[in-house]
């Protein structure tokens, strides 16, 4: 499932509005600032992302099918992923991200991202595309934590 390309949501129903309640609460649960429906085991195209992980009202960010219209710039900075727990890695990213696609009625909306939210969003975006932050990574670096990984879930601990 993580390693897949996730559909477009064509009707937003119900279900979708139940789908998205779930992924918050995961996402704050973590904590963690963003989550993909792909890493709760739903091959569809939404996200959802709070840079204060639940801590204050109004951050909460839903981006259904959503695209990324421009990049700029970059950034070098430690990043996870509650789907890799315990690991993080140096990850080059645009430093600034704009995406457009609908909230969660289904309105058009288009959100600019600098710094840390540039970042969730390309990594977020990442997961509905299949790709994990490590998938980006190279050389070394991703040598080590690959190995560390196979590791661990061999012995069941991961
Ligand atoms: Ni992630």
């Amino acid at each position: 499932m993580l390693h897949g390309p996730a559909a477009p949501v064509s009707e937003i129903t119900p279900d979708i509005h139940r789908l998205i309640d779930d992924m918050v609460q995961t996402m704050y649960a973590a904590p963690g600032i963003g989550l993909a429906a792909t890493q709760v085991g739903v091959p569809l195209r939404i996200f959802v992302a709070d840079l204060s992980a639940g801590n204050r009202a109004g951050e909460l960010i839903t981006f259904i099918n959503p695209e990324l219209l421009e990049i700029e710039g970059t950034q070098h900075e430690d990043e996870g992923c509650l789907s890799v727990p315990g690991f993080t890695a140096n990850v080059l990213r645009p430093s600034r991200a704009v995406v457009k696609g609908l909230d969660r009625n289904g309105d058009p909306q288009q959100i600019e991202g600098t710094g840390l939210l540039a970042r969730c969003f390309q990594h977020e975006l990442d997961h509905l595309d299949g790709r994990l932050f490590v998938d980006r990574l190279r050389g070394l670096t991703k040598d080590q934590i690959l190995r560390k990984i196979r590791k661990l879930s061999k012995s069941g601990k991961w």
